[in-house]
């Protein structure tokens, strides 16, 4: 099963920027990286903090952790820098119009 949500308007999460979401009890980062969009857990698997406080390498597509500067890969939620050691979820991210969607599959 599939639900779609729509987190907000496209041109709310600009090129480069990582923006939090809560959405159905889920802590979610989105990032624009080249226009393209990337949803992973915003809670880092080392020692909790907001992922969506972190920033984008986009020459290497990874989410930066904003504390210890664990990384994860944008696409598959690997990590790929300690201290990150777990992997993150992700999220399909969509766009329809100038809407921003996240689809939830179960
Ligand atoms: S809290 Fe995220 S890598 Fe340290």
């Amino acid at each position: 099963m599939r639900t779609d949500v729509v987190l907000c308007k496209t041109a709310e999460v600009p090129e480069g920027a990582v923006r939090h979401f809560e959405i159905m009890g889920y802590d979610i980062a989105v990032a624009n990286v080249g226009g393209a969009f990337y949803g992973l857990d915003a809670a880092c698997t080392y020692q909790w903090a907001n992922l969506a406080d972190g920033s984008v390498d986009k020459e290497r597509m990874v989410l930066i952790c904003p504390s210890c500067k664990g990384a994860w890969d944008l696409m598959t939620g690997q990590p790929v820098d300690a201290p990150a050691k777990f992997p993150l979820t992700v999220y399909e991210i969509t766009t329809a119009g100038d809407d921003l969607v996240l689809t939830f599959t179960y």
